[in-house]
């Protein structure tokens, strides 16, 4: 009965997300295309910021430390490892597809790219720094100050104009192509007959409920759940955080599926090691179904074709630290 309510409630939201993509919502999935980049040079500023360790206090950790573009935008940590290796209390989701998220963090505590890429930096068990020292660093660095003024305007590196930057190299970090998007496309051979049956389960199973959209996720804050309690050591209790309120206790910003395969491990405690097991859980606890070893293998090799091209660029070559910067700290 609430399994039911929830899959029509949430089947009317589909309607309205695919209306608004300009597709007709016959799949609850629709395809994604290339970002197309506003301001390059913005983004270009942003790879570097990105890449740049020397926006942590020790010199040794940057975003990619943690979301890595060779390996999905993750770690493939169960939890982060930051500052003085200070093991992290949640899994960090991927940053590919992020810019479509309805917010960012697993409890939605950032509203955009741009309010979230200011925490890691002054979080201690992250990069461990503050948001003046980081000014200060790059501040110091000649060739940062110019392509600062290049494309600011103005002497002064701030926290706004780096998080900007940040914010636009990640609104460049989509994946478009997977084989998944050439079939909802019309290549009906993308995909074998296995992936199919596999998708027409994540459809008829009830998964689209809540992964849905073009990210197929990251739309909507769901209970981790709904038919069984998740059992976890984790103390993390969701969007409650945010809103205070109890009814939000255990709720989680729905993951993006997209590049679940190089995503692993899975959930906010990464505690599925496998999509075997991730899918296993969501079917129990979620729906209240037990598949099959066949069934969660076809949903498995379903998940898989949704990985799409990933970033490619030439890595950003920093500029050299200059005399006056200061230097990594213990
Ligand atoms: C979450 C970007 C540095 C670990 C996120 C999210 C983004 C992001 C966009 C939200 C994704 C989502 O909610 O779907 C960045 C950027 C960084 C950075 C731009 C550099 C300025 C780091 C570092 C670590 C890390 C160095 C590990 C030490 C995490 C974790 C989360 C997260 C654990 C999840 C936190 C939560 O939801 O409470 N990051 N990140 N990040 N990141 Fe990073
Ligand atoms: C997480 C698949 C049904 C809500 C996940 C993940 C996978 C997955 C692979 C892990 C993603 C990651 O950590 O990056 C499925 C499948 C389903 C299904 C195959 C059908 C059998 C649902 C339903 C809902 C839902 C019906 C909403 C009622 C969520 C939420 C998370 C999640 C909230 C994050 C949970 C957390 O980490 O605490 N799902 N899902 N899923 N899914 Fe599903």
């Amino acid at each position: 009965q609430r399994i039911l309510s929830l899959t029509l409630a949430v089947a009317a939201s589909i309607a309205v997300s695919g209306a608004a993509y300009g597709l007709d919502s016959k799949e609850p999935i629709q395809p994604i295309a290339a970002a197309k980049t506003k301001n390059p040079a913005l983004a270009e500023l942003g790879k570097k910021l990105y890449f740049d360790a020397r926006l942590s206090k020790s010199g040794f950790i940057s975003c990619n430390s943690c979301h890595n573009l060779s390996m999905g935008g993750t770690d493939n940590l169960k939890t982060s490892i930051g500052d003085h290796w200070h093991e992290g209390p949640i899994n960090a989701p991927t940053v590919l597809n992020s810019s479509m998220n309805v917010a960012q963090f697993w409890d939605g505590r950032a509203a955009d790219l741009k309010a979230q890429a200011g925490g890691p930096i002054a979080n201690p068990g992250e990069m461990g720094f503050t948001h003046k020292l980081a000014v200060d660093v790059l501040q110091s660095i000649p060739a940062y100050v110019a392509e600062f003024k290049m494309v600011f305007g103005s002497d002064q590196v701030t926290i706004e104009e780096v998080t900007k930057a940040i914010a636009a190299f990640e609104e460049t970090l989509v994946t478009p192509n997977s084989r998944f998007d050439k079939w909802l496309k019309g290549d009906k051979k993308a995909l074998n007959a296995n992936e199919v049956s596999g998708y027409k389960l994540f459809k008829e199973s009830g998964c689209v409920a809540c992964h849905n959209g073009p990210a197929v996720g990251g739309n909507s804050y769901q209970k981790m759940g709904v038919v069984e309690a998740y059992k976890t050591a984790s103390k993390a209790e969701g969007r409650s955080a945010v809103t205070g309120k109890d009814a939000d206790r255990f709720n989680f910003k729905v993951p993006t599926l997209r590049n679940v395969e190089l995503t692993y491990p899975y959930f906010h405690d990464g505690e599925a090691a496998t999509l075997k097991q991730a899918v296993e859980t969501m079917g129990r606890i979620q729906l209240g179904k037990k598949f099959s070893d066949d069934e969660n293998a076809r949903i498995v090799a379903f998940l898989k074709t949704l990985t799409g091209d990933q970033p490619s660029f030439k890595l950003p070559i920093l500029p050299p630290s200059s005399d006056l910067t200061p230097r990594p700290q213990p």
